[in-house]
């Protein structure tokens, strides 16, 4: 592991080329990140939550791109979705690794409307559906069996019933606080900008590497 090291020259982040809204950058980059073919996943990001004075971390998806939040699914009864509740403050970060590249975002998240939650389900694939009914995510199980057995039993039940959303599965926007993007560059002298929403108006700062 001492001897891992990579030099980063892929690109560069200079005040002179920023738009002045974050959300277009990190449009650029996502659209970037997407056209890699490097990346397998560009809309994976970590969230990391902090409830009870302990911090916790784990992927999700991006699902959408507001003016102004970023939007995943996920159960309202998981670990995350009882610490959200106690905190709404939480960090997305977006790990592209491959393209020399992190952003971070921090902000606070509510739940998406139940019209907007209902209408993503309906749109997922039905095995996805039937995944948000199975498990009750967080929770201990006995056995993989006792998953795999409920998956058949909740798949000969809406074989001939209507399959709704579950009530306690759904959205969460994200509106940020801050985003900073982070460029790797030469001999470590990397690219820090931070995007602060401040007065209603988004500050630009570079911070040292
Ligand atoms: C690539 C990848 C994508 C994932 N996407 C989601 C997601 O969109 N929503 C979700 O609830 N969990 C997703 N997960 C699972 C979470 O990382 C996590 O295990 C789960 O949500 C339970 O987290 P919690 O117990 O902290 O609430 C994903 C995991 C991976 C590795």
């Amino acid at each position: 592991m001492k001897d891992l090291r990579q030099n980063y020259t892929l690109g560069s982040l200079l005040e002179e080329n920023l738009p002045s809204s974050p959300f277009d950058l990190f449009q650029a980059w996502f659209e970037e990140a997407m056209s890699s073919d490097k990346i397998l996943e560009p809309n994976a990001m970590v969230l990391s939550t902090c409830a009870d004075n302990k911090v916790d971390s784990r992927i999700v998806l991006l699902k959408d791109l507001r003016e102004k939040q970023f939007v995943f699914y996920s159960n309202y009864t998981s670990h995350k979705g009882t610490q959200l509740e106690k905190n709404p403050h939480c960090n997305l970060l977006f790990p592209w690794v491959e393209l020399q590249r992190q952003i971070i975002i921090r902000g606070e998240a509510a739940k998406v409307s139940e019209s907007e939650s209902i209408e993503y389900f309906a749109s997922r694939p039905v095995s996805s559906q039937l995944g948000a009914w199975v498990s009750e995510q967080s929770k201990p199980v006995s056995s993989r069996m006792d998953l795999e057995s409920r998956l058949e039993k909740l798949t000969t039940f809406y074989s001939t019933n209507k399959l709704t959303k579950p009530e306690n599965w759904g959205g969460y926007e994200v509106t940020p606080l801050q985003i900073e993007f982070w460029q790797g560059r030469e001999n470590r002298l990397h690219d820090r900008i931070v995007y602060s929403y401040e007065n209603n108006e988004w500050k630009i700062s570079r911070l040292q590497p």
